[in-house]
């Protein structure tokens, strides 16, 4: 496998681990007061983790952007066929 396509599986896993850790995180300090009220309480680190997570999505999604350039200009480009 070549070192591109290697690099390329990393990258798409991290990133789509790195959103899910998020959006959970996201979700449970959405629900936090709710939690609260029910007499539990989201473990202090929680913010922390999403606030990591988050920026570690974020950056990720720049090189997932880079890495996969042209298959995305390929679903935005007109078909030749279509062209004048
Ligand atoms: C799946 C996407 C995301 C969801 C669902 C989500 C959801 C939330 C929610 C519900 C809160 C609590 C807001 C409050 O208490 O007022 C929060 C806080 C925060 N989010 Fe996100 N967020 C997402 C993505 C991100 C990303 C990409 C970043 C960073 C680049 C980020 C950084 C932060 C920070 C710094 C806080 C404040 C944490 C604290 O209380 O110390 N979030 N987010």
């Amino acid at each position: 496998m070549s070192y591109v396509i290697k690099l390329r599986r990393f990258v798409s896993l991290t990133l789509l681990i790195a959103w899910v850790v998020t959006g959970v995180t996201g979700t449970l300090l959405l629900i936090s007061g709710l939690v609260a009220r029910l007499g539990h309480r989201i473990p202090p680190i929680v913010p922390d983790i999403h606030t990591y997570a988050g920026f570690v999505a974020l950056g990720i999604s720049v090189i997932h952007l880079a890495l996969n350039w042209n298959a995305l200009k390929s679903y935005v480009a007109r078909p030749k066929t279509a062209r004048k």
